[in-house]
């Protein structure tokens, strides 16, 4: 099997719907400190993205959970493998992630991370494939609502491969 990658969504995209969601971001924290939680690995180039155009004061941590095995397929449930560095009681944490596929990881996040009594919780996903839902998780910023394809790129993995992409792309497999 012979592996294509189509591109599907542009590095000018990408950078462009960004900004819009930093910009709505920065509106909606005036006078807060933001507490944003990098979902490790797929969210890092999202992170860096969208952190660099914050204006509100932000700290980050990160987590690492795992939910996908090394195919394309879901599998049973999440495994916290890197947890926060620092308590997030009474503070304003915002979750970023690549994607928002079953909702399984993030609904079990969510429960996790309510545990530690932040002062609010809110979810920024760069991709949303809402025809996948299994759990009703809603996202409060969206970079882009997608079909059921599996992407690639911009910190999304293919058995750990193509998270380097400065794009997303749509994995495509070939017969030799
Ligand atoms: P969920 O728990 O089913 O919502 O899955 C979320 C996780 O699955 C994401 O953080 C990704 O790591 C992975 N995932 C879901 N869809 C894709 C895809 O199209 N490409 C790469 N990874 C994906
Ligand atoms: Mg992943």
């Amino acid at each position: 099997m012979k592996e294509t990658v189509e591109i599907f969504i542009s590095e000018a995209e990408l950078k462009t719907r960004i900004d819009e969601l930093a910009f709505k971001i920065n509106n909606d924290y005036k006078g807060e400190t933001l507490h944003i939680i990098c979902i490790l690995k797929g969210s890092i180039f999202f992170t860096c993205e969208l952190a660099k155009r914050l204006t509100v004061p932000v700290e980050i941590d990160f987590m690492q959970v795992s939910s996908y095995g090394d195919g394309t397929e879901s599998s049973g449930q999440i495994k916290i493998i890197k947890d926060l560095d620092s308590p997030v009681t009474g503070k304003h944490i915002m979750i970023i992630e690549d994607i928002l596929d079953s909702g399984r990881t993030l609904s079990r996040l969510i429960e996790y991370l309510k545990t530690k009594n932040p002062a609010g919780i809110s979810v920024c996903t760069l991709l949303d494939k809402p025809s996948r839902r299994e759990y009703p998780v809603k996202a409060d910023y969206n970079g882009f609502e997608i079909e059921d394809r599996f992407v690639v790129g911009f910190g999304l993995d293919y058995a750990q491969r193509y998270r380097n992409l400065p794009y997303i792309g749509i994995l495509n497999f070939e017969e030799d």
